[in-house]
């Protein structure tokens, strides 16, 4: 019989041997006739599958809410200062990219750990936070630097009301406001924010929608997909970032020394 020579390379996910590329087994054409979206194709090539449209609307919704939020926070910050240092498209991009992490847009995967644990152990939000306190850990998902409880990240909200809208059940998300209820009476400024809304939904939808099983949910929780949401997302704002600093041809940015404070 045949002898199959060892590979050194495993791959599932996309096949670009045919006469068009397929993502999960779905041709271009199909996707392309269809009418599918990026929702669609992050579904084929992320979760291996085709999700119902409310799932991939949900995130498309996640990709164009997070995708930008001004020239102030971490990551545009970088990439504008990398974008002023004369380097090129990729560099600037990345350089934006490295500052998401567990306090600037990547608390997306421990806000789904963490809410699905003590959800799913039946912990109190009383238990839940003081546990986490005890541990030292910030509560992943919650907290923000400009959002307060009088002045809610509409981001949130509008996931939350598209969700209540279309998913079957929303018990995660529900948990987290339960969680947010909590944490504000500690501070004005623990919101539930974009990172641990999107977190929590995403649990409902991996929990709900009948189309994942127990095992693969722990999988996916556990290797951690959700921070990719954010790093694609925000991709397109630094992206953005970088052409609107060549445009506006930006000379080398130098902080100004008033503004540190040089002390012993
Ligand atoms: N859980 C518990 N306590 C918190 C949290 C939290 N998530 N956030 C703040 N606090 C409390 C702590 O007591 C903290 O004191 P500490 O420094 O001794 O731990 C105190 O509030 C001071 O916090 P602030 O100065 O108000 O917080 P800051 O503005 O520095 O942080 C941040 C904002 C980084 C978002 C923070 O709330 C945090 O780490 N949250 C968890 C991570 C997270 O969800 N990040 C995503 C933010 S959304 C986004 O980036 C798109
Ligand atoms: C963001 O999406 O970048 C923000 O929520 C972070 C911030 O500080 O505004």
């Amino acid at each position: 019989g045949k002898v199959r020579a060892p590979t050194h390379i495993v791959s599932t996910i996309s096949d670009d041997r045919g006469e068009e590329p397929c993502y999960a087994g779905v041709p271009m054409s199909s996707i392309i006739e269809k009418g599918l979206g990026v929702g669609d194709v992050i579904s084929l090539l992320w979760f291996k599958r085709s999700l119902p449209r409310y799932c991939t609307q949900f995130i498309e919704i996640c990709i164009m809410l997070c995708a930008d939020h001004g020239p102030c926070v971490s990551g545009a910050h970088n990439t504008i200062v990398t974008a002023r240092a004369g380097k090129d498209l990729v560099s600037s991009l990345v350089s934006g990219l490295l500052t998401i992490g567990p306090r600037f847009g990547g608390a997306i995967d421990d806000a789904a750990r963490y809410f699905k644990d003590a959800h799913d152990r039946g912990l109190t939000p009383y238990e839940f936070v003081e546990g986490m306190k005890k541990k030292g850990i910030r509560v992943a998902g919650i907290g923000h630097r400009i959002k307060n409880r009088d002045n809610k990240d509409k981001r949130v909200d509008l996931l939350q009301k598209f969700a209540r809208t279309h998913f079957p059940s929303v018990k995660y998300m529900e948990y987290a406001v339960q969680v947010e209820t909590y944490t504000l009476t500690k501070a004005n400024n623990l919101v539930l924010n974009v990172d641990g809304a999107i977190g929590s939904l995403f649990l409902d939808l991996l929990a709900c929608s009948g189309m994942f099983t127990k095992q693969e949910i722990d999988e996916i929780v556990g290797i951690g997909y959700l921070n990719g949401l954010f790093v694609l997302a925000r991709s397109i704002g630094l992206i953005g970032h970088t052409f609107d600093q060549k445009r506006l041809k930006q000379p080398l940015y130098r902080h100004p020394w008033e503004d540190v404070l040089y002390t012993k």
